[in-house]
C-alpha cells in the first residue's frame, strides 16, 4: 500500500485515485501524522501532495526530516517537490511570475520514473515558488525552459520530486510516471481490486457499528444504492433504509428499487417504502415557479422522512451517499446559484442520531460503480443515469399535475427504450437524455380531427462532468422512430421536439 501525505492540494483525493488505478491501495492523512504512526501503517511509499503553501510561510506545513531516514520510497509533488528540497539542503526560490498550464519538460530517460515517457512530454504546471538547487545527493531529471529542477531524485535514498502535477489528465504520461512509481520503485504489485475496497470498508464497518442501529435515505441513484449495499452487507437487519417515492420518479422506477432492495430481493435490510405522491402532487398543484417547485419538493421530502424518522425513533447512525466530487462542491466558494439543488443535506437535522457513515466519501464516481458492480448490484442501477433529486418536478415545465406526470414517464421510457435498442447511447456516448414536457400545446390533425395538445421535447447531451454539455446529434431515424412512437402511444402528446442547445446557454434540465 501507499500512503498519500495531504499538504492541502487541490488534487489530493486525485493522486490517490491515480495509484488505486494502478491496482494498489493507497490512503490519504495529514501532512502531519506522527513517524511512528507512519511507521505502523508500513506503506512501500509516501506521495507529498501538492498545496497552496510557500516553505517560507508562517504555518506551512513542515514534516520531520526523519520521514526520508524511514528507507521508505518517497514521491514529492509541486509543494512536496519543493518541501523535500528546503527539507534536504536545496534551494527554493518565489518566482517573480506564477508557471501555470501545459509546459513540455525533457526528461532524463535513465531515471526509473521517466524510463517509459518520451523525452519531451507534456505535463501540467501550476506554481509560484520553485526549486533553484537541488540538495546534495540529488541529480536534477526534468528541466523546462524557466524550471531549472521541474525534476530531480536521490536514486540511492529512493526519493523522487517531481515540480510538476503527473496526476492531472493534462499531464499527458503522468500515469507512466505514477506507474513507475508504484510498481518500479516501491515494488509494489498491483494486485489490490475495488472488491478489497468493499470487503475493508464491510468490515470497518461492522466494528464501528457493532449493535446500533443505521438508518439510510435509499434514492435509487447509484450512490445511495451502493452504501445502502455496503451496510446491508456490513449490518443486516440492523440497518433500516427508507425510500420516498414522491411520485416524480420515472416509469416503473419505484417498482425497480422494491425489487432490488424490497423482501423480495436479495439483500438483508429492512426496507420501507413511502408511496407520497398524493403529499407532493398537493403540495406542488398551482405552482410554476421553478425555484419554488425545487423547494417545496426539497422540503417536503424532508417532511416525508422527518415522519418515518419520527416511527423509528432514534437510531446511532445515519447514512449519507457522498461520493468525493460532492465534498469538494460543496466546499467551493460563492458563485452564482443557477438552480438550488435538492439534496440529502437537510436530513441530518430531522433525524435522531449520534454519528454520520458516509462509506464512499473518498471515491469517484466511477470507482463507486466499480465497487456497486463488485458488489453484484445489477447493472441497470450501476449505469443509472444521473437523475435529479427534484425528478420529473423540472421536467415538466409550469405546473404539476398527476396527469403531466404520467404524460412524461411514457414519453421518457418510449425514448430511453428506443435510445437503448438503437445502441445510440453508446455510439452517441450520451451522458445524460430524457424526455421532458413542455408546457406548451398545439394544435394537430389525428385521424379526421383536430387535436390541441402538449408537445414534448427530447434532451441528450454528451458531457464528462455536467458542467458544460453539448447536445447530442442523435441519428435523425432514430428520431423519427422515437417522435413517431410518442405521438401514436402516449395520449395527450402531438408534437415532438428536439432540444438543439447547449449548455450553457442553457441548462441540462430544463428547471
Ligand atoms: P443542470 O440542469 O444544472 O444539471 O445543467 C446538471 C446536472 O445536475 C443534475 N441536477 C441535479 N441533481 N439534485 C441533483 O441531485 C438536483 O436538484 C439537481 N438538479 C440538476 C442534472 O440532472 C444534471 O445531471
Amino acid at each position: 500500500k501507499v500512503l498519500v501525505l495531504d499538504f492541502g492540494g487541490q488534487y489530493n483525493q486525485l493522486i490517490a485515485r491515480r495509484v488505486r488505478e494502478c491496482n494498489v491501495y493507497c490512503e490519504v492523512k495529514p501532512y502531519n501524522m506522527p513517524l511512528d504512526k507512519i511507521k505502523e501503517f508500513n506503506p512501500k511509499g509516501i506521495i507529498f501532495t501538492g498545496g497552496p503553501n510557500s516553505v517560507y510561510g508562517e504555518d506551512s506545513p513542515l514534516v520531520d526530516k526523519g520521514i526520508f531516514e524511514l528507507g521508505i520510497p518517497v514521491l514529492g509533488i509541486c509543494y512536496g517537490c519543493q518541501f523535500t528540497a528546503y527539507s534536504l539542503g536545496g534551494e527554493v526560490l518565489h518566482a517573480p511570475k506564477s508557471e501555470y498550464g501545459k509546459t513540455i519538460v525533457s526528461v532524463d530517460k535513465s531515471s526509473l520514473l521517466f524510463k517509459d515517457v518520451k523525452s519531451e512530454t507534456t505535463v501540467w504546471m501550476s506554481h509560484t515558488d520553485y526549486v533553484s538547487k537541488a540538495p546534495e545527493g540529488f541529480v536534477i531529471t526534468g528541466k523546462t525552459s524557466t524550471c531549472p529542477v521541474a525534476a530531480m531524485e536521490n536514486r540511492e535514498k529512493k526519493i523522487y520530486a517531481v515540480q510538476f502535477h503527473p496526476e492531472v489528465m493534462h499531464s499527458e504520461e503522468g500515469m507512466t510516471m505514477l506507474r513507475a512509481f508504484v510498481y518500479d520503485v516501491c515494488g509494489c504489485k498491483g494486485d489490490w481490486q475495488m472488491a478489497d475496497f468493499a470487503k475493508t470498508t464491510i468490515e470497518a464497518i461492522r466494528k464501528k457499528v457493532g449493535n446500533g442501529k443505521v438508518l439510510c435515505a435509499l434514492s435509487g441513484g447509484v450512490d445511495s444504492s451502493v452504501a445502502a449495499v455496503l451496510l446491508s452487507k456490513a449490518v443486516g437487519e440492523q440497518l433500516t433504509c427508507v425510500f420516498v417515492d414522491h411520485g416524480l420518479l420515472r416509469k416503473n422506477e419505484g417498482d425497480e428499487v422494491e425489487a432490488v432492495f424490497g423482501p423480495k430481493g436479495p439483500y438483508k435490510l429492512n426496507f420501507i417504502r413511502v408511496n407520497a405522491q398524493e403529499r407532493f402532487y398537493a403540495k406542488l398543484a398551482g405552482v410554476t415557479e421553478p425555484e419554488r417547485k425545487r423547494k417545496i419538493i426539497g422540503e417536503e421530502f424532508i417532511r416525508v422522512f422527518e415522519d418515518e424518522a419520527k416511527k423509528i425513533g432514534k437510531v446511532d447512525f445515519l447514512v449519507q451517499g457522498t461520493i468525493y466530487p460532492d465534498v469538494i462542491e460543496s466546499g467551493l466558494g460563492k458563485s452564482a446559484t443557477i438552480k438550488s439543488h435538492h439534496n440529502v443535506g437537510g436530513l441530518p437535522s430531522v433525524v435522531d442520531f449520534k454519528e454520520i457513515i458516509e462509506p464512499l466519501r473518498l471515491l469517484f464516481k466511477d470507482e463507486v460503480r466499480k465497487v456497486g458492480l463488485e458488489l453484484g448490484i445489477p447493472d441497470y442501477l450501476v449505469y443509472r443515469q444521473p437523475f435529479p433529486g427534484p425528478g420529473l418536478g423540472i421536467r415538466i415545465i409550469g405546473d404539476v399535475t398527476a396527469e403531466k406526470v404520467k404524460i412524461v414517464q411514457e414519453a421518457d421510457a418510449i425514448y430511453r427504450e428506443e435510445i437503448a435498442k438503437a445502441g445510440v447511447d453508446k455510439s452517441c456516448n450520451l451522458g445524460q437524455y430524457f424526455a421532458a414536457l413542455t408546457n406548451m400545446r398545439s394544435v394537430g390533425v389525428m385521424g379526421d380531427g383536430r387535436t390541441y395538445d402538449y408537445a414534448i421535447a427530447l434532451r441528450a447531451v454528451q458531457t464528462s462532468d455536467f458542467m458544460t454539455a453539448d447536445w447530442a446529434r442523435i441519428p435523425y431515424d432514430v428520431l423519427d422512430i422515437i417522435s413517431r412512437r410518442i405521438v401514436n402511444e402516449v395520449p395527450g402528446v402531438n408534437r415532438v421536439l428536439l432540444d438543439c442547445t447547449s449548455k450553457p446557454p442553457a441548462t441540462i434540465e430544463f428547471e
